[in-house]
């Protein structure tokens, strides 16, 4: 694969670049596209599989103060006041463009993607939780999604949309409906 696609990657993944979603077309990811973060060297694949292996073992206790210290090393932005339940999922790939607002609850099971890799296309995107919303157990926020402020994702929702503030998502796909159902 040429370098310019990865360029194009670093690119956006660097501070301060404004964009929320990268797409670019890539090889099925059953063959190597270049982007995962096995394709880069034993080096870069041992520091994903430390940072996976780290927040799995911190997100399975109920210790929250400790879950919410780690993924920030980790480099997960969380606000204050947050509640992660314990079992929920956060991308270890590219965990810097995940932001937790204050006062949001993320309920058990939940997962917060920041890359996806699709048939023939590699995504990347800032994933936006936005202040006291709450994510219902087991709800799949795709990468690039913004859940607004006070809004509400039921439990199993599967979020490739955006939810304006104080609107409810829920289903699969997921319908966006007023207030709460
Ligand atoms: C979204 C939610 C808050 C709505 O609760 P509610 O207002 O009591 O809604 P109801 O249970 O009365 O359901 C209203 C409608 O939405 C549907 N619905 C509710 N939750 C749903 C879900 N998760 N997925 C799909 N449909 C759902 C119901 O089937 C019902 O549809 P109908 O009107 O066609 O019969 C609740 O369903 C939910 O998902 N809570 C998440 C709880 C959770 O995960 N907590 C964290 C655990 S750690």
């Amino acid at each position: 694969m040429p370098d310019h696609p990865r360029s194009l990657l670093a690119a956006f993944l660097a501070p301060g670049c404004g964009e929320r979603l990268f797409r670019h077309a890539a090889p099925h990811p059953a063959e190597p596209t270049g982007f995962c973060f096995c394709d880069h060297g034993l080096f870069g694949t041992l520091k994903v599989v430390l940072r996976a292996t780290i927040f799995q073992v911190v997100c399975a206790f109920p210790f929250n103060r400790l879950t919410c210290a780690v993924l920030r090393l980790g480099g997960v932005r969380i606000g204050q006041g947050v509640y992660i339940s314990a079992g929920a999922w956060f991308d270890p790939m590219f965990p810097h463009l995940i932001t937790i607002e204050d006062g949001v609850f993320i309920g058990s099971g939940a997962r917060l993607h920041s890359h996806e890799f699709r048939p023939a296309e590699f995504r990347a995107g800032r994933t936006l939780l936005r202040r006291g919303c709450f994510i219902g157990g087991y709800a799949l926020i795709a990468c690039g999604v913004e859940v607004g402020e006070g809004a509400t994702v039921a439990a199993a929702t599967v979020l490739g949309r955006d939810v304006p503030a104080g609107m409810t998502a829920i289903g699969n796909p997921a319908r966006i409906v007023q207030g709460k159902p």
